[in-house]
């Protein structure tokens, strides 16, 4: 019997080799769209502190943090976004540390950029890591104030610019705090300095091992009333005509994986760059499900980079950049 079917097309033909798959692969993924999160504290800390939520992930103190982004450098790393660990009697309940020019952020993008001028940093705009609340905004009769906290962290977006942040990175939520933030800059002279927004930043428990690493959860409450409601994705698209109109230059969608439909939603409705943050939660759920022996790490980790840029993301913030440029070293 003939079981030949009389095919016209078959799908299959452009699966057949890897040469041929190659060919017709609809994504790519370098070096050049991702960034890297590093975590750092202060220099009588040290130098390398690993987080036993984040196999394979390090708290560093600023020699430490510079030693990691030369080797990072050389694997042809450039970009960087920038966590800092506070000491505790340093944060209080106005965040004030976030304004110090000489304080630990702002010296350390001095350094890095005198050492590493090309290094490119996105340096984080939110006050959870100097408020004694561990909140994004003041706390105020168990409230989270929106406009003193806007008019805050301006005057911290002016402090990143002026030490040499490439791109300040609001994560905070805040309402209208990107129209605040690039009036000021413009004002100032800063009219290079970039506004990379977290504009779809989701309430999310994926973010339970960086809030380890910094110690920096919030004491009270959750933060419900400024991150999204994760039920919701046409909010998603309101937030981004605002960030966008106010002056972003690229806008986020925090977490990653669990949200692949927020950021090919926007990606199909605006045209400005869209940054997917592949969050701590991510990375260690792949990093602990392959310590358990349930899969394989690299693949998992190069199978979900993908995703990202499938779903339409142009930059993708994750903590698997080091390993991934250390196979494309390797050559893999
Ligand atoms: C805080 C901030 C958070 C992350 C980046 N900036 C945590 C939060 O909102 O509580 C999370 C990143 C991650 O989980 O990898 N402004």
């Amino acid at each position: 019997m003939d079981s030949r079917l009389n095919l016209t097309t078959r799908p299959r033909r452009l699966r057949s080799t890897s040469e041929i798959r190659n060919l017709v692969a609809e994504t790519s993924l370098s070096l050049e769209q991702l960034v890297y999160p590093l975590f750092f504290t202060h220099e009588n800390a040290a130098e390398k502190t690993d987080i036993k939520t984040l196999p394979g992930l390090a708290r560093y103190n600023v020699n430490g943090l510079l030693k990691e982004i030369e080797i990072c450098l050389k694997l042809g790393i450039k970009h960087f976004a920038l966590f800092p660990k506070i000491n505790d009697d340093l944060k209080n309940s106005n965040a004030s540390e976030a304004l110090n020019a000489a304080g630990l952020v702002p010296q350390t993008i001095r350094l890095i950029k005198q050492k590493f001028p090309e290094a490119h940093i996105f340096s984080d705009i939110a006050l959870d890591p100097f408020s004694s609340d561990g909140h994004d905004g003041l706390v105020r009769n168990n409230q989270i104030i929106n406009d003193e906290t806007v008019s805050i962290l301006t005057q911290m977006a002016l402090v990143h610019a002026d030490a040499g942040a490439d791109f300040v990175s609001p994560s905070d939520m805040m309402d209208g705090r990107i129209g605040a933030i690039r009036e000021a800059l413009e004002e100032n002279g800063f009219q290079k300095t970039g506004i990379m927004a977290y504009t779809a930043k989701y309430a999310s428990s994926f973010y339970g091992p960086f809030r380890d690493a910094l110690d920096s959860a919030p004491r009270a409450g959750d933060k419900k009333t400024y991150q999204m409601d994760y039920r919701n994705i046409k909010e998603s698209l309101t937030e981004a005509y605002f960030d966008i109109e106010e002056g972003a230059d690229i806008i986020m969608v925090k977490p990653g994986l669990p949200y692949l439909d927020v950021i090919q939603y926007l990606s199909q409705n605006v045209n400005t760059p869209i940054a997917a943050y592949n969050v701590s939660g991510e990375y260690a759920m792949i990093k602990f499900a392959a310590l358990a022996g349930a899969m394989d790490e690299q693949k998992a980790m190069i199978e979900s980079l993908y995703a990202f840029r499938r779903a339409g993301a142009r930059i993708i913030f994750t903590y698997f950049a080091k390993q991934y440029a250390e196979l494309l070293a390797k050559g893999l």
